[in-house]
């Protein structure tokens, strides 16, 4: 069967900071700019999920997107929404909340909830013009 890409928009708010705490105000403004602010701020993220797989015979489907809607709501929405990734999201206390590593723990979230015969990319729009893709390479 061919192989076919079905993709998932979906979208959450977020506050981060991003900051390396080896190094001065001075230095972090440098290489992080107005995302190194100490009071945090907000992005509104982007995301596509893209899913490539065989289309399965007797559905017609890659996946059910009705699932592949419903994980994305409980896996990365309800975590990641309306929250400071710094200080609320357990993967960022440790790990600065770039749109790099926002992408590496969404894709590993949702690889160990997708059947293991699709393939799976993340797409990661931290602004308009800037974003991101991983796919677990
Ligand atoms: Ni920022």
């Amino acid at each position: 069967m061919p192989k076919v890409t079905v993709h998932r928009k979906a979208h959450f708010n977020a506050a981060h900071r991003l900051y390396n705490n080896e190094w001065t105000d001075a230095r972090n403004s440098e290489i992080f700019g107005k995302c190194a602010n100490p009071n945090y701020h907000g992005h509104n993220y982007d995301l596509i999920v893209s899913v490539t797989g065989e289309i399965d015979e007797k559905t017609g489907f890659v996946m059910d997107m009705k699932i592949l809607k419903k994980l994305i709501r409980t896996e990365i929405e309800d975590c990641f929404d309306h929250k400071n990734l710094n200080e609320e999201v357990e993967e960022f206390k440790t790990l600065n909340p770039t749109a790099e590593n926002i992408s590496v723990i969404i894709w590993n979230k949702l690889r160990t909830k997708i059947d293991s015969k699709l393939d799976l990319k993340i797409t990661l729009y931290e602004t308009a013009r800037n974003f991101v893709t991983y796919s677990g390479l």
